[in-house]
């Protein structure tokens, strides 16, 4: 069913997603384009990807398809990436830490212990200053649209950790981050750059001791299942981008262009509930697969804090304005 989903067969797809279609389905498209995610389809970014296919699709009365691809069918985070700014794909959904390569001024929404909570990020994210990161976007081939929620990233290990010390020589699989790598060297441990889709194999096999991710991956991903430890330290809130390539976004009338912006944002607030509701579910299963939650107490969270705070002056020299901004929001 273009433009609703990944999937090719009717049963997997929501019944609103199924109706719409049906009322377009003689029309013919001007546009199919493609979509891609690299999480698990019932995961809140990518019902979000479908929602927002969903609008776009009925706003555009059937003009404009998108089908969503999800579980990194079209590649890993990178490649996406680098193919969205290529023309090669015409929409993704992406971390942040996936675009600091593209665009240095991203680099400050991937600091360590940025915002006081949630609520403080999406003020941050929200008003002038994400509308300022989204511009600074500009000449790297891709165009925000909107704002996805991803949580806060926290440690997870096959051993207990409570102090600092616990994590001292410990394999932490990374994102492909520079700031990433540093942050794991200043804490003591030895960075290892790994695919999303294969952290399951690397904890399994022993290659890893640790890695870290919000708890809604750590729980779809049944990374509980071989690292039963999750260390709430809340070390980054790495909020993650809808984005089309600007190859796409040229071809657009502004009326279409319209039409793909607010469909987006409607899809973000959306993601948004989502994301809180699942969060809350996720952390049910993982306590019932019998794992530990352990929270870092303030004193030693302040101690991560500290060991890792050089990264905001090598990574972020030219954007303290920017921080100070942010920090005082
Ligand atoms: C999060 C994020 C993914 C990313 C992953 C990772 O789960 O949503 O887009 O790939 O972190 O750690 O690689």
């Amino acid at each position: 069913i273009p433009g609703c989903g990944s999937s090719s067969s009717k049963e997997d797809i929501a019944p609103e997603y199924q109706t719409i279609c049906e009322e377009y389905k003689d029309v013919s498209p001007k546009y199919v384009f493609s979509y891609a995610e690299n999480q698990a389809k019932d995961y809140p970014t990518s019902l979000g990807a479908i929602r927002f296919a969903y609008l776009v699709h009925q706003k555009s009365k059937g003009r404009i398809q998108i089908r969503v691809y999800t579980d990194s069918e079209l590649g890993d985070e990178p490649d996406l990436v680098r193919e969205l700014t290529r023309g090669g794909l015409d929409f993704i959904r992406a971390s942040m830490s996936g675009l600091t390569e593209y665009n240095s001024e991203a680099n400050v929404l991937v600091m360590p212990y940025l915002y006081k909570d949630a609520d403080h990020m999406w003020k941050v994210l929200d008003g002038d200053i994400g509308q300022e990161i989204m511009d600074s976007f500009e000449g790297t081939g891709m165009v925000p649209l909107s704002w996805y929620d991803a949580g806060v990233r926290n440690f997870y290990s096959s051993e207990p950790v409570h102090t600092l010390e616990d994590i001292s020589g410990k394999v932490i699989r990374i994102q492909e981050s520079d700031i990433m790598e540093d942050i794991i060297t200043d804490l003591g441990a030895v960075p290892y750059p790994t695919m999303f889709d294969e952290v399951y194999s690397a904890l399994q096999t022993g290659r890893v001791d640790m890695a870290e991710n919000n708890l809604s991956s750590y729980e779809s991903m049944e990374h509980y299942k071989v690292a039963p430890y999750y260390i709430v330290d809340e070390h980054t809130r790495i909020p993650e981008l809808q984005l089309i390539s600007q190859t796409t976004y040229d071809k657009l009338t502004d009326e279409e262009k319209e039409i793909i912006t607010s469909s987006a944002q409607e899809s973000a607030l959306y993601e948004r509930e989502l994301w809180k509701e699942r969060e809350e579910v996720s952390r049910k299963r993982v306590i019932e697969g019998g794992c530990e939650i352990i929270y870092l107490s303030d004193n030693e969270k302040e101690r991560f804090r500290k060991v890792i705070e050089g990264v905001y002056s090598k990574y972020c020299g030219d954007y303290m304005d920017l921080i100070e901004r942010i920090q005082k929001y």
